[in-house]
């Protein structure tokens, strides 16, 4: 059967195996999906291994996303502005193909949602990793402006320079931002650490949505805080998990699966 794996580590917690066999269902694919652990100073060698046994494509989450590039014969522009890899393919040649579909997720998740983006002011809060993986996409919607902010300023003014030939990217101080937005976007991991970012009210007005790239089975700090303001548009990142997953399903198999009934079906059983 045509092997897939997603490799983390940790990696028992990763959902990926639900989700992909429910498109592979979905679908009428027969595919094999697991969860593949891989020591820290392992990657390298664990693909190298998958691939000698037959196998035809990864995800890749934590710690890994950095390491699957270096392995890459090929890489997708969109993993190459990411610097991050979180899906390799493995071509008829052998030969490894690298992309990014975090962006392409988040953004499938936001037109599932009806969230607008064209002409639309975004707030981007966090310049790590995640925030890196999803500007490129978003700036394809042609936003009216993405503005990037974070806690340590140098890092959300490297990714405005990185991004700017793509579109309309400023950067503004995370303790004195000013403007309202029409969706604002927390890619930090804040609340993984219980954390909440201070944030003025000013930011929102009656028509913001608010999306967490976070996701879990309470309403995260940044969740809290938009209910406060009186968001109503308010969006887990359940949602960009199955989406940049239907994205690596179609690198891999072609076809295009339809992630509501995959996303309820998660949401339920995480319940
Ligand atoms: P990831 O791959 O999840 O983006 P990362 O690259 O370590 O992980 O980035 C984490 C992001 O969350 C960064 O933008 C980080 O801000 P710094 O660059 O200043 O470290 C942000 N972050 C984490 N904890 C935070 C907190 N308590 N307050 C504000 N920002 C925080």
């Amino acid at each position: 059967m045509d092997r897939y794996v997603v490799t983390g580590n940790p990696i028992a917690h990763s959902q990926s195996p639900f989700i992909h066999q429910a498109f592979a269902d979905q679908t009428g694919q027969q595919i094999s999906y697991e969860r593949l652990l891989l020591p820290l100073d392992g990657f390298a060698q664990g693909i190298a291994d998958f691939v000698q046994q037959g196998g035809l494509g990864c995800n890749v989450t934590v710690p890994f996303k950095t390491d699957a590039l270096a392995v890459a014969d090929e890489l997708s522009e969109r993993a190459r502005l990411a610097e991050a890899v979180n899906t390799l393919k493995v071509m008829s040649d052998g030969r490894l193909f690298a992309d990014n579909t975090d962006g392409a997720g988040l953004v499938m998740d936001l037109k599932r949602l009806g969230v607008p983006l064209t002409d639309k002011r975004i707030l981007l809060l966090g310049a790590g990793g995640a925030a890196r993986g999803v500007m490129g996409p978003l700036l394809a919607e042609q936003p009216a402006m993405l503005v990037v902010t974070n806690r340590t300023r140098a890092r959300a003014d490297e990714l405005a320079s990185r991004f700017a030939s793509l579109g309309t990217v400023s950067r503004q101080p995370l303790d004195a931002l000013q403007g309202s937005f029409d969706l604002i976007i927390n890619s930090t991991s804040a609340s993984l650490q219980g954390e909440r970012l201070t944030l003025p009210a000013s930011l929102c007005h009656s028509g913001t949505h608010v999306y967490d790239m976070m996701y879990g089975q309470e309403e995260t700090p940044f969740m809290c805080w938009a209910a406060e303001q009186g968001v109503s548009h308010r969006y887990d990142g359940l949602g960009m998990l199955v989406g940049q997953a239907a994205e690596s399903f179609y690198l891999w198999r072609g076809v295009r699966p339809n992630m509501a009934p995959v996303l309820q079906a998660l949401r339920t059983r995480l319940e």
